[in-house]
């Protein structure tokens, strides 16, 4: 069977973080490179200038928001926020902590003057799978932490439901040990403010465990 088109011949011979982060530019593995302003790989704060890193833990999103796309990092927008603010809560470093997004590029559609998020789909997530296997490789994270269904699902497969396994440690052959919890939009689009509040405590809550496991 002939392969989709994916990230793959895009990937360079030397897959430093540096390296990659300068090659995902030029990806045109899947269609979402062509409405996307930058493509935005993943970060730690305290990078060293080889890109060689053994970091405690990972952080996998599901894509660039808008402002992601318009600066180019991770998890800058209101969803980094309430990150930050959550991973603070729960004691964990956020600069020891390497972040990333399942997809590279900003997926949306125009409402307005303004662009609405749009989940991406199986066969781009596949497509942009590459880089974040280049990323694990250089990263070795000892635990991952998927933010969502998009993450977990591309890590541990499109049955894995997060409102039934969240929180619980997921050992898989070839990956380090992974951990999914649901992704920061969802508590900011909670309905009413009780149950914001009750979904950021139950994030925070995993959280407090990871850092018990890291
Ligand atoms: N949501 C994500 O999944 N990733 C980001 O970088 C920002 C918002
Ligand atoms: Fe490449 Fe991923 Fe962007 Fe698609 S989303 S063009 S696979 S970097």
């Amino acid at each position: 069977m002939p392969t989709l088109p994916n990230a793959e011949p895009y990937l360079p011979p030397k897959r430093t973080l540096p390296v990659l982060r300068k090659a995902v530019q030029q990806c045109q593995g899947c269609d979402l490179y062509r409405h996307a302003t930058h493509a935005v790989f993943g970060e730690i704060q305290l990078e060293s200038k080889s890109g060689d890193h053994q970091v405690a833990l990972m952080m996998i999103g599901e894509q660039p928001g808008d402002r992601e796309d318009l600066e180019g990092h991770p998890f800058v927008g209101p969803a980094g926020r309430l990150l930050d603010e959550c991973l603070e809560q729960a004691a964990i470093d956020r600069s020891q902590v390497y972040v990333t997004n399942t997809v590279k590029h900003f997926k949306w559609e125009p409402r307005g003057k303004r662009r609405i998020h749009k989940k991406p789909t199986m066969r781009e997530i596949k497509a942009c799978r590459p880089w974040l296997d280049a990323e694990m490789d250089a990263v070795r994270p000892s635990l991952i932490v998927c933010l969502g269904a998009t993450a977990a699902q591309s890590l541990l497969g499109p049955s894995f439901k997060v409102t039934q396994q969240r929180g619980t440690l997921i050992t898989r052959e070839g990956l380090p040990p992974v951990m999914a919890t649901v992704h920061p939009s969802a508590i900011l689009r909670a309905r009413t403010d009780e149950d914001r509040q009750r979904e950021k405590a139950a994030f925070i809550a995993d959280l407090k465990k990871i850092s018990k496991i890291v």
